[in-house]
C-alpha cells in the first residue's frame, strides 16, 4: 500500500512537534506495511517569510495531491502585525476552507495518570471521553461582510455569523453519525435565545434526530455549555457546534485532560485529503527550546491513520504506545507535576517510538 502525507510544521514548535511526530508515523506505516511518500511545504509565518503569502499557491496545490495534512502550528508575534489577510492564521483558514475541511474532530481523553495534572478535582475528570465536533469552514470565520470602516466619523468594526441549511446539516450528520458509534448522546450547542442564525441552528439539527433513533439529542446554550464542562464534563458524551463556539470550546475541554498539549484533532472534507494538527498553538516562548509536548501531534497521526489512511489498527498501536509511555510515567515540562523530572520534546518522540517498535 502507498500513500502520501505532505508536512507543514509551520511555526515555533511546530517545527519540533511535527518532527517527532512524522518518525512516529513512519514506523507506524512501515509496521503495517504501508510505503509513506513524505513531502513538506510551508506555511504561515514562514511561509510569509520565505514567499510574501502565508498560503503559497504550491503549499495548496500539494495539499491537495496527498491522503493526508500533517500540520504543527501557525503563528507568532513576528507576524502578529501585518493586515489580517496577510496574517498566518490566514494560511490555515485558507488550507481549511479550500480542502472543504468542514469537520473539525477534537476529542478530550483523559489518561487516568493525567487525572492530576487537569485543573479539575481528579473525580470530576477521571476517564473522561467527549468529542467535540466544531463546524471549520463557515460561521463567523467566513461570513461576508467582514471589515472595518469608517461609520459617522468613527472606525467600526464589523463580521457575520452565517450559517446556510447545507452547512448546518452536514455538520449535524457528522455528529449524529459519530455519537451512534460512541455512547449514543449528542449535544447541540448554539445561543438560540439570542441569534436568528442558532434558532434556524436548532431546527434544523432537531429535524434530523428521527433518522438517528440511537441518539438521543439535547440543546445547550453556549454560555452554559462553557459552564457544563467545567462543573461536570463527564455529562457529555459529543458536542455538535459552530465554529467559534466549537474554538472556545475546545480550548477548555483541552484543559480538562491537563493540558492543550494532549489534544489532537482532525479536520475532514466530504472526500479527499484530510488534516491532522494538535489543537494547540505555536507557543512561540518556548519554541526552539526543545520543551514542547509532541502527543498531541502524535495522537494526530493515529487519527490521520483511523480517518485517512485507513489503518485503524496502526492508529490504535500509537495510541497505546502514548498511553504506555504515560503509565511509565515519563512525562514533558506541561503535564508534569511540580518537582517532578520531565523529559524533552524529541525524548518524548523517541520514548514513543520505542513503545511502537517494541
Ligand atoms: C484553532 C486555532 C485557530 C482557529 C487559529 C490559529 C486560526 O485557534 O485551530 O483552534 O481559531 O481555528
Ligand atoms: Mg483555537
Amino acid at each position: 500500500m502507498q500513500k502520501k502525507v505532505l508536512l507543514l510544521p509551520g511555526d515555533g514548535i511546530g517545527q519540533e512537534v511535527v518532527a517527532a511526530a512524522t518518525e512516529v508515523m513512519q514506523a507506524a506505516a512501515q509496521q503495517s506495511g504501508c510505503n509513506l511518500e513524505i513531502s513538506e511545504a510551508l506555511i504561515g509565518g514562514s511561509a510569509i517569510d520565505a514567499t510574501g503569502e502565508p498560503l503559497p499557491s504550491a503549499t495548496l496545490a500539494a495539499a491537495e495531491q496527498v491522503d493526508a495534512v500533517l500540520l504543527g502550528g501557525v503563528g507568532g508575534p513576528k507576524w502578529d502585525d501585518l493586515p489580517t489577510h496577510l496574517r498566518p492564521e490566514k494560511g490555515l483558514l485558507g488550507l481549511r476552507q479550500r480542502l472543504g475541511l468542514f469537520a473539525n474532530l477534537r476529542p478530550a481523553l483523559l489518561s487516568a495518570p493525567l487525572a492530576s495534572a487537569s485543573s479539575l478535582k481528579a473525580e470530576l475528570v477521571a476517564d473522561l471521553d467527549i468529542l467535540i465536533i466544531r463546524e471549520l469552514t463557515g460561521g463567523i470565520y467566513f461570513g461576508e461582510p467582514r471589515g472595518v470602516e469608517v461609520r459617522d466619523n468613527e472606525r467600526v468594526g464589523f463580521n457575520t455569523l452565517v450559517y446556510s441549511e447545507h452547512e448546518i446539516e452536514r455538520i449535524a450528520r457528522v455528529g449524529f453519525e459519530l455519537a451512534a458509534k460512541r455512547n449514543g448522546k449528542l449535544c447541540s450547542v448554539d445561543k438560540a435565545n439570542v441569534l436568528e442564525v442558532s434558532q434556524l441552528w436548532r431546527e434544523k439539527v432537531t429535524a434530523l434526530a428521527p433518522e438517528y433513533p440511537s441518539v438521543e439529542l439535547s440543546h445547550m446554550y453556549v454560555d452554559n455549555a462553557a459552564m457544563q464542562l467545567v462543573r461536570a464534563p463527564k455529562q457529555f458524551d459529543v458536542i455538535v457546534t459552530g465554529n467559534m463556539f466549537g474554538d472556545i470550546l475546545s480550548d477548555v475541554a483541552a484543559m480538562l485532560t491537563g493540558s492543550l498539549g494532549m489534544l489532537p484533532s482532525a479536520s475532514l472534507a466530504a472526500s479527499g485529503t484530510g488534516l491532522y494538527e494538535p489543537v494547540h498553538g505555536t507557543a512561540p516562548d518556548i519554541a526552539g527550546q526543545d520543551l514542547a509536548n509532541p502527543l498531541a501531534t502524535i495522537l494526530s497521526v493515529g487519527m490521520m491513520f483511523r480517518y485517512s489512511l485507513d489503518l485503524p489498527e496502526a492508529a490504535d498501536r500509537i495510541d497505546n504506545a502514548v498511553a504506555k509511555v504515560l503509565e511509565q510515567g515519563h512525562r514533558t515540562a506541561d503535564i508534569a507535576a511540580a518537582g517532578v523530572d520531565s523529559v524533552g520534546c524529541q525524548a518524548m518522540g523517541k520514548l514513543v517510538l520505542e513503545q511502537l517498535v517494541n
